[in-house]
C-alpha cells in the first residue's frame, strides 16, 4: 500500500494539508498518510527544521506533499537552521532534480489574471527548474570580512553537463507529450554557466530529440515575454535561480498564487517531492481563508506522478475545475469561502 507523507510546516501549510487530508479520505481511503514535524515549526520543537527522522520518513515514501515553510519569526535563527534551509535540504536529500511547475490558466480565472483575458485564456506553460544545484548550492559562498569595514559576498553559480543533460531531458520528454515545443532560457551572453547550458541542451536536442522544436532564450527576455504574450510558450527549462524568478511571475499570469502546485523529481522510482508553490503567507497565516486548491492540486500531480494514479489524478483535477466553474472562491481570487468550504466545494464534485 502506498504511503503519501505530509510535512504541513508553517503559516498556511498546515491549514491547506488539512484539506489534501479530507480529499484523500475520500480518493484514496486505501493511501497511508503519515506527517511529520518540518520548517520553522520542527525548528522550534527539535532545534532543526529538518530532522533526520522526518528526512528518512521522506525518504521511505512514495510521494512526499509539503504545505510551507518560513515566517518573520524565524528570520533571525542561523542561516542553516532557517526554514527555508530546511526545505534545500529535503530536496537534496531525495535528490529531485526537476521540479515541474505548471502554469494554467483555469478559464474560470482568467479575469484574475492581471493580464487581459485574451493573453491570459487558455494559458498552459509547464515550467522544468532545475532543483538541486546552481547557485543555490554552489561552493564556495560566504560572507567574509575584508577587515577595513568592508565585507564581501559570494555565491557560486555552477553547473556541470550531467547535471544539465539529466533536466533537459525531463523537458524534451514533457514536451513530446504535449505541445511539443522546448524554450531553454538562460544567460548565455553573459554567464559561463550558461554557455555550456546552452552548449548541453543544443547536443542532446541534436543527439536524441531533434523531433521537438527548440528555441534558446535570454532569461531577461523570457521574463518579458512572459508578460507580453506567454501562450508562445510550451515547456520552459531553465535553472534553479531563473526558474525561481520566472515561475513566480508565470503564476501571477494565471490569477491568483494560491492556485499553482509544483512537482519535483528525481530518478524514475524514487519519490517525488509535492508542493504548492504559494509559500506560508504569514500575513493570513492561522484565519482559515487561505485556498487550498494549491496543495489539493500539488495532491493531483502526486496520484499522477508518484503513485501510479493517473484515473484519480483525472477525477480530482475534473472535481476542482467543477467547483471553480460553479464559482467557488476564496478571498485570493475575489471570493469569500473559507478554506475549509473550498475544500468541501472540491469533495462535492468528487
Ligand atoms: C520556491 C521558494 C524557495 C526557493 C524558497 C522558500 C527557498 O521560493 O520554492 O520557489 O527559492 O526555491
Ligand atoms: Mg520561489
Amino acid at each position: 500500500m502506498a504511503t503519501l507523507l505530509l510535512l504541513p510546516g508553517d503559516g498556511i501549510g498546515p491549514e491547506v494539508c488539512a484539506q489534501v487530508r479530507r480529499v484523500a479520505q475520500v480518493l484514496t481511503p486505501e493511501l497511508t498518510i503519515e506527517e511529520k514535524p518540518y520548517g520553522g515549526t520542527s525548528y522550534d520543537q527539535h532545534g532543526t527544521p529538518l530532522t533526520d527522522e522526518t528526512r528518512d520518513a521522506a525518504l521511505a515514501a512514495d510521494a512526499v506533499l509539503m504545505g510551507a515553510v518560513g515566517g518573520p519569526q524565524w528570520a533571525n535563527a542561523p542561516r542553516h537552521l532557517r526554514p527555508e534551509a530546511g526545505l534545500l535540504g529535503l530536496r537534496k536529500a531525495m535528490q529531485v532534480f526537476a521540479n515541474l511547475r505548471p502554469a494554467y490558466c483555469f478559464d474560470a480565472l482568467a479575469d484574475a489574471s492581471s493580464l487581459k483575458r485574451d493573453r491570459v485564456a487558455g494559458l498552459d506553460i509547464m515550467f522544468v527548474r532545475e532543483l538541486t544545484g546552481g547557485v543555490y548550492f554552489g561552493e564556495p559562498r560566504g560572507i567574509e570580512d575584508l577587515g577595513n569595514g568592508q565585507k564581501r559576498g559570494v555565491d557560486t553559480q555552477v553547473y556541470t553537463t550531467g547535471e544539465i543533460e539529466r533536466v533537459a531531458r525531463v523537458a524534451f520528454e514533457l514536451a513530446r507529450g504535449r505541445s511539443n515545443r522546448v524554450a531553454s532560457a538562460e544567460k548565455s551572453n553573459v554567464m559561463e554557466s550558461g554557455l555550456l547550458w546552452r552548449q548541453v541542451v543544443t547536443a542532446l536536442h541534436a543527439a536524441e530529440y531533434a523531433d521537438v522544436e527548440l528555441e534558446h532564450i535570454l532569461a531577461d527576455n523570457c521574463a518579458m515575454q512572459l508578460v507580453r504574450a506567454p501562450k508562445q510558450f510550451d515547456v520552459i527549462v531553465t535553472d534553479n535561480l531563473f526558474g525561481d524568478i520566472l515561475s513566480d511571475a508565470a503564476a501571477m499570469l494565471t490569477g491568483s498564487l494560491g492556485m499553482l502546485p509544483s512537482a519535483a523529481l528525481g530518478a524514475p522510482g524514487k519519490p517525488g517531492l509535492y508542493e504548492p508553490i504559494h509559500g506560508s503567507a504569514p500575513d493570513i497565516a492561522g484565519q482559515g481563508v487561505a485556498n487550498p486548491l494549491a496543495a489539493i492540486l500539488s495532491f493531483e500531480m502526486a496520484l499522477r506522478w508518484s503513485l501510479g494514479q493517473t484515473a484519480k489524478a483525472d477525477r480530482l483535477l475534473a472535481a476542482v475545475k467543477a467547483a471553480l466553474d460553479g464559482g467557488a472562491r476564496t478571498k485570493d481570487l475575489g471570493g469569500f469561502l473559507t478554506t475549509h468550504a473550498m475544500g468541501d466545494a472540491v469533495i462535492a464534485r468528487l
